[in-house]
């Protein structure tokens, strides 16, 4: 019998004792319980990780066999200047990681967002031409593979570069590019060409949000498809799901799962949270608009920013409704799935409370501001247990 399951079946037998979900059950390592199934991660910073929060630390340690950087190997952090590079803080990350014996997201590569403009701009102020622009890529993905040869397991080739509508987001490499989808299919090989090449041994993903619209879907598929075709390495997709209490609707993210599998490629659920905050209708696609400053406005706060004071027990109880729900369709997709990942360990931690409203307080997460776990960590936690 395997260790896992042995372990399993105890707790099983702990838990036939425990009536109440929330607080009576045992405090399980979310890891531990998902052991069988896949790595269970968490998204964070290297002050998290140091003395400044040594309760972060300690969840995190608990309950996690798996980080991604949240900002640490990202071009503007690694790259900043055209003369300046910055190693050290994305080096404390992957050694606290290798450390710990975690496995390691290098997060990412290629992105339009958190990229300085000097990687497809010339000193001139003039975009550079195509070949420009791939060489330009190409020594940044040399330089940062080169040098976290080794040091992580997996990296986020390109982020976001697919739009809703399936075809290319016009913005940073694409724009620079002029956004001729022939010539992004060539620089998307390109680059996951560079990765292949500077990063060997190292798993190669695409990682996107909303992957769960239909149109957008057909694009990441039609983008594996191409890589396949032309027998480019890709070894994943992560499927990001900052997702929120009422979406997306639970049927788009299994055939999100099952079409993404289908290709042959490993599922991640890399960026994990559940927004509880209302929003307007348009903020999911255009959160932009809501960084106006008229949202911070005093008469938009009671509607906006309602749970300041504390989670009301009934949106507690939606909250581990709809991370038991997801988690369901996780754990029956476990062989296809291979890790999933939270963006952030504890509320406070959270991205959320500054997205798409800057300063409001929110819980996507499992684990409170205190560190203290969520009833919904009860309700994800019971799901291999079968109870
Ligand atoms: C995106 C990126 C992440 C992070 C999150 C939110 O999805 O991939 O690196 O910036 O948004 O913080």
């Amino acid at each position: 019998m395997k260790k896992t399951t042995l372990f399993l079946l105890s707790l099983a037998v702990l838990l036939a004792g425990c009536s109440e979900r929330g607080g009576t059950l045992p405090d399980v390592p979310l890891k531990d319980a998902y052991a069988d199934c896949f790595l269970m991660g968490a998204a964070i910073s290297t002050f998290q990780v140091g003395d400044r929060s040594p309760e972060t630390r300690e969840l995190l340690l608990k309950h996690f066999n798996a980080i991604s950087p949240d900002n640490e190997l990202k071009p503007e952090s690694l790259h900043p200047r055209p003369d300046v590079w910055n190693f050290q803080r994305a080096d404390a990350f992957c050694q606290f990681g290798k450390e710990n014996g975690m496995w390691i997201l290098g997060h990412t590569l290629c992105w339009h967002n958190q990229t300085p403009a000097f990687f497809w701009t010339r000193p001139d102020g003039q975009t550079m031409s195509k070949d420009e622009i791939f060489e330009s890529v190409r020594s940044y993905v040399e330089t940062v593979c080169t040098h976290f040869l080794g040091k992580v397991d997996a990296w986020d080739v390109i982020n976001e570069i697919v739009s809703e509508d399936g075809g290319y987001r016009d913005l940073g490499w694409v724009h620079a590019l002029g956004a001729d989808p022939a010539v992004v299919d060539e620089f998307v090989k390109h680059v996951f060409r560079c990765a292949e090449k500077y990063a060997p041994g190292t798993e190669l993903y695409y990682n996107e949000f909303n992957c769960w619209r239909p149109s957008k879907l057909a694009g990441i598929v039609r983008l594996v498809k191409m890589l396949q075709a032309d027998g480019i390495r890709i070894d994943g997709v992560g499927i990001q799901a900052h997702w929120g209490l009422g979406y997306p609707k639970n049927e788009y993210v299994v055939d999100a799962i099952e079409q993404l599998a289908a290709l042959g490629v490993k599922v991640n659920i890399s960026e994990l949270d559940v927004d509880v905050l209302p929003i307007s209708k348009d903020a999911q696609v255009i959160g932009r608009s809501l960084r106006d400053p008229q949202y911070q406005l005093e008469e938009f706060e009671a509607f906006l920013d309602p749970y300041k004071e504390g989670l009301p027990e009934e949106v507690e109880d939606q909250l581990a409704a709809r991370y038991e729900e997801l988690f369901r369709i996780f754990y029956e997709h476990r062989d296809q799935i291979s890790r999933v990942t939270f963006w952030g360990t504890h509320d406070g931690t959270s991205w959320k409370n500054g997205s798409p409203i800057p300063n409001r307080t929110n819980y996507p997460l499992l684990f409170k501001r205190d560190f203290t776990p969520h009833k919904a960590y009860y309700s994800v936690i019971g799901i291999p247990l079968g109870k």
